[in-house]
């Protein structure tokens, strides 16, 4: 018998919409390895509407749904974001008990991380798990929002924030107990990357942006990319979860790029170096310090190799020294598949919590009478 998931979208952008795209495509495997099936239940935008189906609905539907312009929510529902997101979770507690997962993909706010935070609160206390993409929220709350999370019995995961579905977090959290991660270097935000990488090859600055911006990778507003801010508040995300830091993209040293640096990344490569928008944190005393600068990179530099949309990261870690994760494909896909490997993980999570609960009754069905 297979776990139904409940899913509230929160956003419905580009990372949204290759998220239910793949739900479908990754159908048979959840029922298959995980014993999963998921049920999108509601959808909240800020301006192109919001719709609300106890019975699931699937991306076309949604789609549709949107574009007739035809809206409807659960019932209770006041107006705001964080309103649906309540009565979502009433109108779901009958029927799906704990099983109600927010997807919180909405817009990066870089002066505060809201209104994210909101919405992950409050579908925190409204009894539901949630998975986001969206950075702010790490950056600015990663400790509030997780001591919600463990006072809720509730997951908050965040896989995509940082190198989309490649794990990192997942990685640290999953598979390496006992480890202390004390500081790592990477490169970070894609947009960047294939801007500098582009340069080096003669593009200009302005369309290898436009690229970025048309694949749905740059960031709605791109100045968020270009100068710095997305990786800073990566940055920030990495550090408060794996170094235990509190910080904001607001405390991390930040440059950025500029059309004007073409010149200096062509002549950096001729030279056999790369021009790199390079994320830095590590302890230093009782506090961790962290910086986002351009480096030019020595071609024995495993970040050096990162080409066009690639990021890549090195941890240092005490007992395994270096340990490098290279993300060779960046793209909405990849990004849809950390929420997908969220929600599996949320799926996962109730499972073994039933199976806690059943195997008692079972040893007690089986004590001889
Ligand atoms: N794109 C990528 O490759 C990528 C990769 C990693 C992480 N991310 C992160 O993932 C998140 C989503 O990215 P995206 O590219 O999908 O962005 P997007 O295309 O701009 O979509 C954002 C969605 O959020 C909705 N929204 C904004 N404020 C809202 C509010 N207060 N209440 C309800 N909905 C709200 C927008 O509604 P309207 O449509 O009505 O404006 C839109 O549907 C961002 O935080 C981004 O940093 C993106």
């Amino acid at each position: 018998m297979s776990t139904t998931l409940e899913l509230l979208l929160v956003g419905f952008g580009h990372v949204a919409q290759r998220f239910v795209t793949l739900l479908d495509e990754k159908r048979e495997a959840l029922a298959l390895e995980h014993g999963l099936a998921t049920s999108v239940v509601g959808v909240v935008t800020r301006g192109h509407g919001r719709m609300w189906a106890v019975d699931g609905l699937d991306a076309a539907s949604i789609r549709e749904r949107l574009a007739s312009g035809k809206n409807a929510a659960p019932p209770g529902f006041a107006g705001s974001t964080t309103d649906f997101i309540r009565a979502a979770a009433a109108g779901t507690s009958a029927t799906g008990e704990a099983r109600l997962i927010v997807v919180e993909t909405t817009t990066l706010n870089i002066d505060n991380g809201q209104p994210a935070i909101d919405h992950i609160r409050t579908g925190l206390s409204s009894g539901a798990h949630v998975v986001t993409a969206n950075k702010g929220p790490v950056a600015f709350a990663y400790d509030t929002l997780d001591d919600s999370a463990c006072r809720a019995e509730r997951r908050f995961l965040f896989e995509g924030a940082v190198m989309d579905g490649v794990p990192v977090f997942n990685l640290v959290r999953e598979t390496l107990p006992a480890i202390e991660v004390v500081g790592f270097r990477g490169v970070l935000n894609s947009t960047t990357n294939y801007i500098l990488t582009a340069m080096e090859g003669g593009q200009s600055f302005e369309s290898a942006l436009s690229e970025m911006q048309a694949a749905g990778i740059a960031e709605a507003d791109p100045t968020l990319d270009v100068e710095g801010w997305d990786a800073a508040a990566k940055t920030a995300a990495l550090a408060n979860v794996l170094l235990q830091a509190a910080l904001t993209p607001h405390s991390v040293e930040r440059e950025g790029i500029t059309p004007a640096l073409g010149p200096r990344a062509r002549e950096a490569r001729r030279a056999g170096r790369r021009l790199k928008l390079v994320a830095t944190a590590g302890r230093d005393g009782g506090q961790v310090a962290a910086h986002v600068a351009l480096e030019e990179l020595t071609e024995d530099d495993v970040l050096a190799g990162l080409e066009g949309q690639q990021n890549g990261i090195v941890l240092f870690t005490d007992v395994l020294g270096e340990i490098a994760v290279i993300q060779r494909g960046a793209g909405l896909t990849q990004t849809a598949y950390a929420l997908l490997s969220d929600v599996i993980a949320v799926g996962r999570t109730l499972i073994d919590r039933s199976d806690r609960q059943e195997r008692p009754r079972a040893r007690r069905d089986r004590t001889p009478r």
